[in-house]
């Protein structure tokens, strides 16, 4: 079904509400604009982008379109400002003269781009070190390929500073912070690298809520639906995804492993990892009976069904992959629900990796405590090293 993905960051049948990261507009008589605007971005002519959007919000007939360009443009100038220049050279950090610095403090309202807000913490002794960052435009929605305005890459110029306090209000989620400087954010990814991630964590405690009930998002109960468009973008969002693991799977050796992916969407993510690994078995499961239908296409086996309700057997796969308990997909709550029936489809010795395009709605310390399982890992180094994300490696022990 899917093609090779340039313009893929345009508009999908598929969707039609775009509310959550999803960024379109309603109005017709706006979109032609927009989507001009996109394009000039992903060749570099970022003023001329500018200006195509600005003339989509002269045009924009709806306070809903005018925001969501209003917010690109805002989005636009704070990538700009917290771009770190590419010769810049990391510097040391002294924590200490840090803890000194005045405290800044950052408001997201609940219902903007909370999802965007991370903590990413560091090293192993407690309390662990915390830093603070918000999400700024992925690089793949700059270059048009995904319709999100964030994917799941967390790069230096994200991080904001040591993380002081967090407060919840009934609008928003308050941050304070002691700032990091620029060459000090590349410090503190270098050593992330230097250590391959092992110690790392990324997590992001702030749910996007909806404006006027304050619910989260979820998947539509019959689960996603895909067209052709839909389908690219997805797989556009995941590459980096797909590569990391396709040699994380390779390192491990298995021998026929069955490999399980209980929302497994277009079926992309596991056909992807058998083509690296032949002697692979794939099965997919899908909540959407068309996404089933799709997958279907492309593994081994694929079932319609909730991923309450595993189609496969107590502790067969030797590799269970969790792309869905993630912002936009799951609520929180669900998320914890839909954990121990999954974790029980693990074969002894097998892996159960929880990753995702949008954020990941469990921590560590879902899995710290688990007594059939060891934590291997929360994060990966992105194989081009310009960032990390989330990706939980649990190994069962018994
Ligand atoms: C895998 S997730 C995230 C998609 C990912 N970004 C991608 O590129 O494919 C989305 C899938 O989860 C499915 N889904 C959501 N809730 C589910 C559930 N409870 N059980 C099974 N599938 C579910 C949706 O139907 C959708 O196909």
């Amino acid at each position: 079904m899917a093609s090779s993905g340039k313009d893929s960051g345009s508009k999908t049948a598929a969707i039609n509400h775009y509310d959550g990261i999803f960024k379109f507009l309603h109005e017709k008589s706006a979109q032609e604009s927009f989507v001009r605007g996109r394009e000039l971005l992903s060749e570099n002519r970022w003023s001329e982008g500018v200006s195509a959007f600005t003339e989509a919000k002269a045009k924009a007939q709806t306070s809903n379109d005018v925001n969501t360009i209003d917010l690109i443009l805002q989005e636009m100038t704070r990538y700009n400002d917290n771009l770190i220049p590419q010769d810049a050279a990391p510097a040391p950090v002294d924590w200490s003269s840090v803890s000194k610095r005045p405290v800044v403090r950052y408001e997201e309202p609940n219902d903007r781009l909370p999802q965007g807000v991370f903590i990413l913490s560091l090293g192993t002794a407690e309390p662990r070190r915390r830093l603070v960052g918000r999400k700024t435009l992925s690089n793949l929605w700059l270059k048009n390929l995904i319709p999100e305005l964030f994917c799941s890459l967390v790069r230096p110029d994200m991080v904001l500073g040591e993380l002081v306090d967090q407060r919840v209000t009934d609008h928003s989620y308050i941050v304070f912070y002691h700032p990091l400087d620029k060459p000090e954010k590349l410090q503190v990814f270098r050593e992330i690298y230097a250590e391959d991630g092992v110690t790392a964590e990324l997590s992001f405690p702030f749910p996007l809520l909806k404006t006027v009930t304050h619910k989260e998002f979820t998947s539509p109960a019959e689960g996603w639906q895909v067209d052709n468009a839909y389908d690219n973008m997805l797989s556009n969002g995941e590459v980096h995804i797909r590569k990391y693991t396709a040699q994380y799977l390779t390192s491990l050796k298995l021998n026929k492993p069955r490999l399980y992916d209980p929302a497994c969407s277009t079926g992309i993510f596991l056909s992807m990892l058998q083509a690296a690994l032949p002697d692979s078995y794939t099965i997919g499961q899908d909540l959407s009976r068309q996404m089933a239908d799709v997958s279907r296409e492309r593994l081994n086996e694929a079932h319609h069904g909730n991923a309450l309700h595993p189609k496969i057997p107590l502790a067969s796969a030797q590799a269970v992959f969790i792309r869905f308990l993630n912002s936009e997909v799951v609520t929180s709550a669900e998320a914890e629900m839909l954990l121990p029936p999954l974790l029980k489809t693990v074969a002894v010795g097998g892996i159960f990796v929880v990753l995702g395009h949008t954020p990941v709605l469990l921590s560590s310390a879902n899995f710290r405590f688990l007594t059939d399982f060891r934590l291997e890992r929360c994060v990966a180094v992105d194989i081009d090293k310009t960032g990390i994300f989330q990706y939980y490696v649990l190994k069962r022990t018994k």
